[in-house]
C-alpha cells in the first residue's frame, strides 16, 4: 500500500511516501521538508496564525515534490494519512482539509494519525528497527512522556511532565541566554563551551519514586543563577557556557534516571528515544551507556526525522491504512488535545461507519 503523509502540527511543513511492500527500512519512497523556522525566530516562538497560512503556502508543492522524486503520479496512492493532532488546530486543519479533499478526487480511504505515534514509530524507518515491546522515552517541544509499548497502538502511560516539556525548558532557557529559536541545539552548542563542575542544578522529582517529570523549576533555576552573576558585572560567554552545560547536565541527567527506573520496572530491553530532543548527543551518549549496562539497547530516528517530519506520519499511517483503518469519508479530524494512550490498535472500518 502506497501512502501519502502530510505533517502540519506546528512548524513544519512535512510530505513523505512510504509503501508497506518495501517494510523493514526500505518503505520510504521519498520525503520532503519545509521548516518555517526563520519565520517564527523573528518573533521568539510560534506564531500560530503565521504557521497556519504558511502551511497553506507550502503544502501542495511539497506534495508535487515528493511525488515527482518517488517518480510517481497521484492516481497510483493507496490512502492519505495526515497529522490529526496534537497541534495547533488552524495549522493541523490545513493538512486535514487537504488530505480530505485529495482522498475524495482520487476516492481513496483518509487517515487522521496522531502525532506523537509518528515520533514513537519513527526509529521504524531505520534499517535496524526495535521489535516490540519497548519503553519509549518521547521528548518534544511539547511532550515528555515514557510510555510502555506492547504493539501498533497499544501504549500504557508510565510518566509524563506535570508541566513544562523538555523541549520547552530548553527554548526557556535559550531565551534567557540571549540565544536564538528553536533552542535545544543552540544551548546544546553553547553547553560544549561550558565547565560542568562550575554550577549544579537540581535533578527534579528524582529523590521519590514515580516516573514523572517537572522541569519548570530548572527554568526558575537558570533564570536565579544568571540574576546572581549579572549583579556581580557584565556576564561573560564563559558564564552563559557554564549554565548551559549546568542546565543540559540537568535535564539529560533527570531524564536517564527516569529512563534506567522505566527500564528496570518493567524488565524491558530495548529503549525507543524520539522527538525533538532525541537529537541531543549528551542525551544519546547518557542513554546509550545506561543500557549497556543493563544489557539494553537504545533505538533512535535518524538525526532529521528527531524533529518534526512526514516520514513518521506517512508510516504510522501506512500501518494503520494497511489493517484497514480510516477516516469517514470527508469527515476530517483536527484535535489539539489528544491523549497518546486513547489511541489503541488498528480498528479495521467501511468508509461509512
Ligand atoms: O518534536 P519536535 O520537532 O516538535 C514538537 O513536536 O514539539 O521538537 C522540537 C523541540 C524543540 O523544543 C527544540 O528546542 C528541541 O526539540 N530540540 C533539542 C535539540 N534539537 C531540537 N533539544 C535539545 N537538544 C537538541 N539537539
Ligand atoms: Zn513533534
Amino acid at each position: 500500500m502506497r501512502v501519502l503523509g502530510i505533517e502540519t502540527s506546528c512548524d513544519e511543513t512535512g510530505v513523505a511516501l512510504y509503501d508497506t511492500a518495501l517494510d523493514g527500512g526500505n518503505g520510504l519512497l521519498a520525503d520532503a521538508l519545509y521548516s518555517q523556522i526563520a519565520m517564527h525566530a523573528e518573533y521568539g516562538g510560534v506564531v500560530p496564525e503565521l504557521a497556519s497560512r504558511d502551511h497553506t503556502r507550502k503544502l501542495l508543492p511539497l506534495v508535487e515534490q515528493v511525488l515527482a522524486d518517488a517518480g510517481m503520479t497521484r492516481h497510483e496512492l493507496d490512502g492519505i494519512a495526515y497529522t490529526a493532532g496534537p497541534g495547533l488546530v488552524g495549522a493541523l486543519m490545513v493538512g486535514a482539509a487537504t488530505a480530505h479533499g485529495m482522498a475524495r478526487a482520487l476516492d481513496i480511504p483518509a487517515l487522521g494519525v496522531h502525532h506523537m505515534e509518528g515520533h514513537l514509530l519513527a526509529p521504524m524507518l531505520e534499517s535496524d528497527p526495535p521489535a516490540f515491546p519497548f519503553v519509549a522515552l518521547l521528548v518534544s517541544g511539547g511532550h515528555t512522556q515514557l510510555v510502555e509499548v506492547q504493539g501498533l497502538g497499544l501504549y500504557r502511560l508510565l510518566g509524563e511532565s506535570v508541566d513544562d516539556a523538555a523541549g520547552e525548558a530548553f527554548d526557556k532557557t535559550a531565551k534567557m541566554l540571549g540565544l536564538a529559536y528553536p533552542g535545544g541545539p543552540e544551548v546544546a552548542r553553547l553547553a560544549e563551551q561550558g565547565d560542568p563542575q562550575r554550577f549544579r542544578f537540581p535533578r527534579p522529582m528524582t529523590d521519590r519514586p514515580g516516573l514523572d517529570f517537572s522541569f519548570s523549576g530548572l527554568k526558575t533555576h537558570t533564570l536565579t543563577a544568571l540574576r546572581k552573576l549579572e549583579a556581580t558585572g557584565e556576564l561573560s560567554e564563559q558564564d552563559r557556557a557554564d549554565i548551559a552545560r549546568a542546565f543540559e547536565d540537568a535535564v539529560v541527567d533527570t531524564l536517564a534516571i527516569k529512563c534506567r527506573r522505566a527500564l528496570d520496572e518493567t524488565g524491558l530491553k530495548r529503549l525507543v528515544v524520539a522527538g525533538g530532543v532525541s537529537a541531543n548527543v549528551r542525551l544519546r551518549a547518557r542513554l546509550d551507556a545506561a543500557c549497556q549496562k543493563r544489557r539494553a539497547r537504545a533505538y533512535y530516528p535518524r538525526g532529521r526525522f528527531c524533529t518534526d517530519n512526514g516520514a513518521m506520519i506517512a508510516y504510522v499511517g501506512a500501518k494503520r491504512l494497511a489493517a484497514g483503518e480510516r477516516d469517514v469519508t470527508g469527515q476530517m479530524h483536527a484535535t489539539p488535545r489528544w491523549p497518546l494512550d486513547q489511541l489503541g490498535a488498528p480498528v479495521p472500518r467501511q468508509p461509512q461507519d
